[in-house]
C-alpha cells in the first residue's frame, strides 16, 4: 500500500493557536484527507513545541509551573484542532517521556560520530524565534527574521558540525529537487549552503525547561533540536514499528521563516544520527495584516475559532486555500472570506445542490441517463495539483466542474423538461453532486457529508469519483450555506 507521512509544524504552546498556526494545519489536514481518500495508508502528525527560553518566560509570567502550564494550553489547541476538523493521527508533546529519552539517544548518536564538539557562545538570542544570531546577521540590531530585540548571550555550551555536512546537503538538493519546494524558495537556501555553513549550538545552560542534555547535565538540548526531532519520535525513533512503515516524511510543510531550520539543520542533524533525510520540505507563506505577518506577539492575529463560529468551520477552511496558493503571501481580509462565502460557496456550490435536489424531489419519473457532464471534470488535473502540493489549483479544477454543472442546469433548462429527458439531466446533476461531495470533502468535510446525507449515499472515496447509475435517496435538507453580510 502507498504510504503517505505529513508533518506540520510543532507550534511554541503560549497561548492558544491563532489564524497563522490554524492554516498549516488545516492545509496538511486537506492533504492527509485526499491522499486517504486514494486509499493510501495515512499518518498525519501534529504537536506542540514545549520546551525552551519562551516558553519558560510565559510560563513564569502566567504564575505557573512550566509543566502545568504547557498542559493548560495544550488542552486548547486540541479542543481547537477538533472544532476545525483537524484529522491527525498522532499529537506529540516534546514534554512526553518518550520523546525525551529518544533525543538522548539520537544526541548520543551524533556524538559518537565526532559531531559534537564543547564551545563558549557570546552572540545574540531572539527569544520568540529561539534562534541564535550573530552579529553581522542583525538588521539594524534586531532579529532579521521577525523584526523584535535580540538579547545578548554569553555561556558555555556545545555545537554541532553543521559544517561538516556542507557537501552532503548540497548533493541532497541535486539528487532530489522537490525536496526544496516550492521552487521560488529554493535557489537561496542552496546559494546560502554554498556560501558555507557555520556550527551552531545545540545547548542552552541558563535554560532549565528543556531535555536534558546527555553527554553534561549542566545544559539542556536547545530547543529547536528538540523540536525537529519529533517528526521521528513521533514514529516511536528510528527502531519503531512506525518509522519502519512510514519514515522518510514525504512532506513537512512549514511557514517560510522557519525553512532553514527545515531543509539545512534538520537534514543535516538526521546525516549526523544516521537517518535518511525527508522527501520533501515545503515552505508556505504567511496571512499578513496590513503587510505584516500576523502573529500573536505583535498583538495582529485572528482567532480561528471567532471566525469559524460566525461563518462555519468549513466557510474558514474554504477561503484560507481558495485566497492564494500555499506558497505566497496573503493579506487577511474578512470582506474577502465573506465575498467567496457569498458568490462561491452560496451561490456555486449551494446553489446546485439545492436547485438538483429540489427537481430531483419532484420528479416522478426514471432518474437515468448517458454520462454528459462527466467530461466537464479533470480528475487526473486535480490530483496532479495535489501532488504538487498545489491546493489552490486543486480547488480551482473542483470549482470548474462546479461552474460546468450549474452552466449544464441553465444549458438544458430542466424546468421545460418532462419525462425520459428530465430523467436524464437530473442524472448528470445528481451524480455530479455525489462526485462532488467526494471532491470538496478534504477541504470542506462537513459540507462533503452533508452532500452524500442529502443524496443518500455515503462520502465516496477518488475512485467513486466515475459517473455509474445513480443509487441515492434524496433527503432534501438545509441550505448547505449561509449567505453572510
Ligand atoms: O516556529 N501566516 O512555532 P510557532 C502563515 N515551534 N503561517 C503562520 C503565521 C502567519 N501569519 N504565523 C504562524 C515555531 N504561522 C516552532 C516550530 S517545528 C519543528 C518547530 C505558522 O508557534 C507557520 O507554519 O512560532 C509557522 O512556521 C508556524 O506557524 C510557527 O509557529
Ligand atoms: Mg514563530
Amino acid at each position: 500500500m502507498q504510504k503517505f507521512y505529513i508533518t506540520t509544524p510543532i507550534y511554541y504552546v503560549t497561548d492558544k493557536p491563532q489564524l497563522g498556526n490554524a492554516y498549516p494545519t488545516i492545509a496538511a489536514d486537506v492533504l492527509a484527507r485526499w491522499h486517504r481518500m486514494r486509499g493510501e495508508d495515512v499518518f498525519f502528525l501534529v504537536g506542540t513545541d514545549e520546551h525552551g527560553e519562551k516558553v519558560e518566560t510565559a510560563a513564569k509570567a502566567a504564575g505557573k509551573q512550566p509543566k502545568e502550564f504547557v498542559d493548560d494550553v495544550v488542552g486548547v489547541y486540541k479542543d481547537v484542532w477538533k472544532r476545525l476538523g483537524i484529522s491527525y493521527d498522532y499529537f506529540i508533546r516534546t514534554s512526553d517521556q518518550s520523546h525525551e529519552a529518544m533525543v538522548a539517544e539520537l544526541i548520543d548518536e551524533m556524538a559518537q560520530n565526532g559531531d559534537i564538539y564543547k564551545g563558549f557562545y557570546e552572540d545574540w538570542y531572539c527569544v520568540p524565534d529561539e534562534t541564535f544570531w550573530t552579529e553581522l546577521q542583525l538588521k539594524d540590531g534586531k532579529c532579521p527574521v521577525c523584526g523584535r530585540p535580540v538579547k545578548k548571550v554569553k555561556e558555555e555550551c556545545y555545537y554541532f558540525k553543521l559544517s561538516k555536512y556542507q557537501g552532503a546537503l548540497l548533493e541532497l538538493y541535486e539528487k532530489n529537487p522537490s525536496f526544496l519546494s516550492p521552487k521560488l524558495r529554493s535557489k537561496e537556501i542552496m546559494n546560502r549552503v554554498k556560501a558555507g555553513l557555520n556550527d551552531i549550538s545545540i545547548t542552552r545552560s541558563t535554560i532549565k525547561w528543556g531535555v536534558p542534555f546527555p553527554l553534561d547535565k549542566k545544559h539542556t538540548v536547545y530547543v529547536w533540536v528538540d523540536a525537529l526531532f519529533n517528526y521521528v519520535t513521533a514514529l516511536g525513533g528510528a527502531t519503531g514499528v512506525h518509522f519502519t512503515e512510514f519514515w522518510p516524511a514525504d512532506v513537512h510543510l512549514v511557514g517560510k521563516e522557519i525553512n532553514w531550520f527545515h531543509s539545512v539543520i534538520w537534514p543535516a542533524l538526521l546525516m549526523s544520527s544516521g537517518i535518511e533525510p525527508p522527501r520533501m520540505v515545503f515552505a508556505h507563506g504567511w496571512w499578513t495584516a496590513e503587510g505584516k505577518k500576523m502573529s500573536k506577539s505583535l498583538g495582529n492575529s485572528v482567532d480561528p475559532v471567532e471566525v469559524a463560529n460566525r461563518y462555519s468551520v468549513d466557510a474558514l477552511r474554504y477561503f484560507l486555500l481558495r485566497e492564494m496558493p500555499l506558497g505566497d503571501d496573503g493579506d487577511y481580509s474578512e470582506k474577502s472570506l465573506v465575498t467567496r462565502l457569498n458568490n462561491e460557496l452560496v451561490a456555486e456550490l449551494g446553489n446546485l445542490v439545492n436547485r438538483t435536489l429540489t427537481m430531483a424531489e419532484k420528479f416522478q419519473g426514471d432518474i437515468k441517463g448517458k454520462p454528459e457532464l462527466e467530461t466537464s471534470l479533470d480528475l487526473e488535473g486535480i490530483n496532479r495539483c495535489i501532488d504538487n502540493m498545489d491546493t489552490f489549483g486543486a480547488l480551482d479544477g473542483i470549482f470548474s466542474f462546479i461552474r460546468a454543472a450549474n452552466k449544464y442546469v441553465n444549458d438544458n433548462a430542466p424546468w421545460k423538461l418532462q419525462g425520459d429527458e428530465l430523467g436524464n439531466v437530473l442524472y448528470n446533476l445528481l451524480e455530479a453532486s455525489r462526485v462532488i461531495s467526494i471532491l470538496v470533502y478534504p477541504f470542506m468535510p462537513e459540507t462533503g457529508t452533508r452532500i452524500a446525507a442529502q443524496l443518500g449515499v455515503g462520502v465516496g472515496s477518488l475512485n467513486d469519483c466515475k459517473f455509474k447509475e445513480f443509487e441515492g435517496k434524496i433527503k432534501k435538507g438545509d441550505y448547505l450555506f449561509k449567505k453572510a453580510v
